[in-house]
């Protein structure tokens, strides 16, 4: 009989193989057959019609008409994709004029930017990535592409990349967080659920990396702002996410509006040229971003849209987004012999490649059975599911879970703010749709008074805190919802300061007067600060933004239907002075410790010049974050028992099994995200106090144990070093299993040569 499975499981393995062979086949003659169409086409277009791929038209989604000016535009062959045409009948319009009228009848790309939903709206980007969950990722993007190509849309400018360390960057909101491991993982989820287990799917999208690169260090969090990015920097920290949604082959990648050390990203040869297309094999399109290109002359890069033109075709930018230096000039270039046809064509290769590969030489138009996907009640579920495993709990004294049966003062301005609810970046997101805390409650059942106390987030009249106290004071429990406005949020919106805006924290301290027990709920883009009144309150969650499901989400936490389960993407810092903060910092020369500081107000009067601590910190808010990356708290509580090695000393190209108990210690199951940290101690350059390396999403029964094993190689222990070298290096290791990046159970090993 054991004969028999053998042979059963051995013919098995040897029919996936085989399929998985057919399918490589299959994908290499597809290829094969796309580079044959490529040539062909080109070798029949003419130069405005080449010029005219790597032409993205931008339209304002709120037009009510086409303009015959576009119209004759496309029917010319001039532009290649368009932006922003959210009428279906413009959409069908305009393709029909390509295919049927236009030159070569090469069909457009039409794109939108489904950043975190199209219609159904999931948690902000940065919210996604607190769930520290690839399948919500993966999910959100899945539904974005399904809602948003049954209207045409095939192509989006996501996922967003950029690693982010200052929360006074409005576009925090969008990012994956602060660290790279994660983002990888995340980034590579989002571009398999936009573009499906094939892009000629018809509900599959052509996603798009960006912003390349190095956008969210601007200087001060300040957007758009000038990064300084050394080369180490850019390997190890900001290049890994955008490696990582290569390696799962996304078919767009977007250059950023910042300038690296003094050159523009879109008109960066190096990174664009020699980095993405040489080291990592590139073999999309790389497009603007909205006028970035001649950005280029405010930047003091170029003297005029014609060298634009010339910096930007030379550095190998394939597409223009909305402004029109390629259109205006790219042809007088190629005749002045200063922009290469050879350099052209390649653009419209790559461009005609993505085309093909979204099947839109086949099927140019929107798949009709693909109609009225929106808000479909799986999708909802789904959208409510990432908004329970986004929030993150940051303090609970007990107040949490409520009993049903609590009295409950309902207040601040984010408790039925539908519109600010959904955050950054949603466009198509419709308001009606939106479940607010608010909506929660009324279905639920739920023994409740509400009153918002403040009109919204930045109000600053106090008219209703009477009346807010007086409910409160009625009331057994208040569930406080406050936070940011949508539009404090996103792109062009960054903060100097990230304190709660508006008279919010005066509602706070008011309400805390009352003496009742306060479950504070924030709802922003970003982590805000709320150390004046973290001692007011009794609980705390951070939803982010939470999409059209946030209340329904926030219902079931609150009363223990759903554990919250997120964990910090980035460092909460207790004020903007400490900004930017990361968990993953250097360890400097003088590291800051406990037994030195002295914080300022206990800084004896006269103190002697040299007494206190000679290290780095702030006298007045130390050296740590308000919450370290990785931190959040459940329904129950776990103990990290033991942590051990399989080997003292691993050699290259092994790998080291790190196994580590861990016992639910409450009387509640739950979930642990149990987190994987190394520290190289020594390197040829200086290294990260820690870094993530790897995360496990263990359930655990009450008072179950559990042995959580990781298996970490050689190569995950590779850097790339000042000569741009990437190893691993002879030496000490660290490594902690534990619940964030400020704990865990600690071991060593040796990696020997
Ligand atoms: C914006 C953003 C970019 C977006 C593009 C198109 O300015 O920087 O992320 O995809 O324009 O809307």
């Amino acid at each position: 009989m054991k004969q028999y499975y053998i042979l059963v499981v051995l013919l098995c393995f040897l029919s996936c193989s085989k399929n998985e062979q057919n399918e490589k086949k299959a994908v290499s003659e597809n290829e094969e057959k796309y580079e044959h169409i490529i040539n062909k086409l080109l070798s029949k277009m003419t130069l405005e019609e080449k010029i005219g791929q790597t032409n993205l038209r931008g339209t304002s989604s709120r037009a009510k008409t086409l303009s015959e000016e576009l119209k004759q535009q496309v029917r010319a062959g001039k532009v290649g994709a368009l932006l922003n045409v959210m009428k279906i009948e413009f959409v069908d319009e305009l393709q029909k004029i390509a295919v049927e009228e236009s030159p070569n009848k090469i069909p457009l790309i039409f794109a939108r930017d489904v950043i975190h939903g199209f219609k159904t709206m999931f948690p902000i980007p940065l919210g996604i990535a607190a769930s520290w969950d690839e399948d919500i990722a993966r999910t959100s993007s899945r539904i974005a592409a399904i809602e948003s190509s049954s209207v045409g849309i095939r192509w989006t400018f996501a996922p967003m990349l950029d690693i982010a360390r200052d929360s006074r960057w409005g576009r925090i909101a969008e990012s994956p967080g602060e660290d790279p491991y994660l983002a990888s993982v995340l980034g590579k989820a989002y571009v398999e659920g936009f573009q499906g287990d094939s892009l000629n799917d018809p509900t599959s999208i052509a996603a798009c990396a960006k912003h390349y690169i190095g956008y969210g260090a601007a200087i001060g969090g300040r957007d758009y702002n000038t990064t300084i990015i050394s080369k180490p920097l850019m390997h190890n920290v900001y290049l890994p996410p955008f490696e990582s949604a290569l390696n799962a082959e996304v078919a767009t990648v977007m250059t950023a509006f910042n300038e690296i050390n003094g050159v523009p990203a879109t008109g960066n040869k190096f990174l664009l040229k020699d980095v993405l297309r040489g080291k990592l094999k590139f073999d999309g399109f790389v497009v603007s971003d909205w006028e970035s290109t001649i950005e280029m002359i405010a930047h003091g890069y170029a003297k005029n849209e014609k060298h634009v033109a010339e910096l930007a075709a030379n550095a190998g930018l394939d597409m223009e987004m909305t402004s029109k230096a390629y259109e205006n000039n790219l042809k007088a270039l190629i005749e002045e012999g200063k922009v290469s046809e050879d350099q052209l064509n390649e653009f419209v290769k790559n461009i005609l490649r993505i085309k093909l590969r979204l099947g839109l030489f086949e099927m140019p138009y929107r798949d009709t059975k693909n109609e009225a996907t929106f808000y479909k009640k799986s999708h909802l579920e789904k959208a409510k599911n990432a908004a329970v495993k986004s929030t993150v709990m940051l303090k609970n004294t007990g107040v949490l879970p409520l009993a049903k049966t609590s009295k409950v003062a309902l207040i601040g301005p984010m408790v039925d703010a539908p519109l600010d609810q959904m955050g950054t970046w949603t466009f198509d997101g419709e308001k009606e749709h939106t479940l607010t805390p608010l909506d929660a409650f009324k279905t639920a059942n739920i023994n409740y008074n509400f009153i918002p106390g403040l009109t919204h987030s930045r109000a600053t009249s106090k008219k209703e805190f009477k009346k807010a106290v007086a409910i409160a004071t009625a009331s057994d429990v208040i569930v406080c919802v406050v936070g940011e406005e949508a539009i404090l949020s996103g792109e062009a919106h960054s903060r100097a300061s990230i304190d709660l805006p508006g008279a919010q924290e005066d509602l706070i301290k008011e309400l805390a007067k009352t003496d009742k027990p306060i479950v504070l709920v924030i709802m922003a883009g970003r982590p805000i600060t709320i150390t004046n009144i973290i001692d007011d309150v009794d609980s705390v969650l951070m939803t982010w933004h939470p999409g059209t499901m946030g209340g329904e989400a926030l219902q079931e936490i609150l009363f223990g239907l759903s554990e919250p389960q997120g964990r910090l993407p980035v460092s909460w810092p207790k004020t903007a002075g400490q900004l930017p903060y990361y968990y993953n910092h250097k360890n400097t020369g003088r590291p800051a410790n406990k037994d030195d500081f002295v914080a300022i107000y206990d800084i004896p009067v006269g103190a002697w010049q040299s007494s206190l601590g000679n290290d780095s910190h702030y006298l007045d808010a130390g050296y740590t974050p308000h919450f370290p990356f990785g931190y959040g708290l459940g329904y129950t509580n776990f103990r990290y028992d033991k942590v051990e090695v399989s080997k003292d000393t691993i050699t290259f190209n092994e790998d080291i099994i790190i196994k580590a108990t861990i016992t639910n210690t409450g009387i509640r199951a739950g979930k642990e995200v149990v987190q994987l940290y190394v520290q190289d101690v020594v390197g040829s350059i200086t290294r990260p106090v820690r870094e993530l390396k790897g995360f496990q999403h263990i359930n655990f029964e009450p008072g179950e144990t559990k042995e959580v094993r990781f298996k970490l190689s050689s190569k995950s222990l590779e850097f790339t070093n000042h000569k741009s070298v990437k190893a691993a290096e002879e030496g000490d290791f660290n490594i902690w299993v534990g619940p964030h990046s400020a704990s865990g159970l600690k071991h060593s090993f040796y990696l020997k040569n």
